[in-house]
């Protein structure tokens, strides 16, 4: 039988899958590239949406969950811990359910978008919410490692940042090029690095001819790479990208100097603008924090007729608290005819 087989077996060759026995997979990756006409005719350029909310559990951390989650299981881990903003909890707890594992999750109290946290409880995790923000329950998971045998699965564990690189395999095998430029929002700064490591392992091999410059976009209350130091307190809507130590920071900034790209901030209303645009005109309903890539075309406007991917991260579902909150309720009429037409009229 045909189809497409999961990004482990797909991209195999290109993976470093050692040690491997048994591949967890819910056939993640082979997202859709979608063309976005209005974007493109407004920033006067040609802009591509990846949308990685098409994902098994909705967000683009899967890529990088199949990978960590098999490398687990292969080496005998029976139990898996992270910190998370919400995605990495829902598809942790989704892979290790998948593998018969148990799954450990520290989320910032009050600070996770439902539908997230709807993920992480149903999947079956043990949810424990933190006093505290993400990078402390980041610190807290690296702790819990050497007081337990569980394997730790933030994308400070290699084989996450392994599976996500085949994003950028994806886009140079449908494009047939890398594009001129990729736009993605930055948090605790993995996939911005996984990224850089596909474009430049296929171009290494001459998969593809040109590399992209890689542009990366944070939050302007929880910018700690545009500043130079870390922030103490974030602050943004975009709950997935609130983040204010990255543990990617240096590999981010490598991908940035070698790719002469850049990392700025997008403030919170740029980005609720890029996300209602988004749905309004094109049709993609994605997470606030996915419209930074967006929010910082619109910013800071792009070479004119470049090729340009935007990495829509995740899925506009997970967080209806923020979609809701920020429309007027619906009306309510009489259930007739006549009440229907006078509203209408
Ligand atoms: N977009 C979404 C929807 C995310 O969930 C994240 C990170 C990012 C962008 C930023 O990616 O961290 O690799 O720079 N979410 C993590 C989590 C931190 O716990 O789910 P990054």
């Amino acid at each position: 039988m045909g189809g497409w087989k999961g990004l482990v077996r797909e991209y195999g060759d290109w993976l470093d899958l050692r040690g491997v026995t048994d591949v967890v997979t819910l056939l993640e990756g082979n997202t859709p590239l979608l063309h976005a006409e209005r974007l493109s005719e407004r920033v006067g350029a040609d802009v591509w949406l990846k949308l990685e909310g098409l994902n098994p559990t909705g967000s683009f951390k899967d890529r990088g969950m199949t990978m960590a989650i098999t490398k687990a299981k292969s080496a005998g881990a029976t139990t898996v811990v992270c910190g998370s903003t919400g995605n990495t909890s829902a598809a942790a707890a989704a892979y290790a359910a998948r593998a018969g594992m148990g799954c450990v999750v520290l989320v910032p109290e009050g600070k996770i978008a439902l539908g997230k946290l709807a993920q992480a409880i149903v999947y079956g995790a043990e949810v424990v919410q933190i006093r505290g923000n993400f990078d402390r329950a980041l610190n807290l998971a690296r702790e819990l490692t050497q007081h337990m045998p569980i394997t730790i699965v933030n994308s400070i564990n290699p084989d996450r940042i392994e599976g996500q690189k085949t994003g950028a395999f994806e886009l140079v095998d449908e494009l047939g090029d890398a594009p001129d430029i990729l736009a993605i929002p930055v948090g605790n700064a993995g996939n911005i690095s996984a990224y850089w490591r596909g474009f430049t392992q296929y171009h290494f091999a001459k998969k593809s001819a040109t590399l992209p410059k890689m542009w990366g976009f944070q939050a302007a209350g929880a910018a700690p790479i545009v500043l130079g130091h870390r922030v103490d307190e974030p602050e943004t809507i975009a709950t997935a990208i609130r983040i204010g130590n990255p543990a990617s920071w240096v590999p981010a900034l490598e991908a940035v100097d070698e790719s002469h790209g850049a990392i700025r901030a997008v403030t919170d209303d740029e980005l609720l603008d890029a996300w209602s645009f988004l749905a309004r005109h094109e049709s993609v309903f994605c997470e606030p924090a996915s419209a930074a890539s967006v929010a910082g075309l619109l910013k800071f406007g792009v070479p004119a007729g470049s090729r340009i991917v935007c990495v829509l991260t995740g899925n506009g579902l997970k967080d209806p608290d923020t979609a809701v909150s920020r429309a007027a309720t619906p009306v309510v009429v009489d259930s007739s005819i006549e009440a229907l037409l006078a509203h209408l009229s």
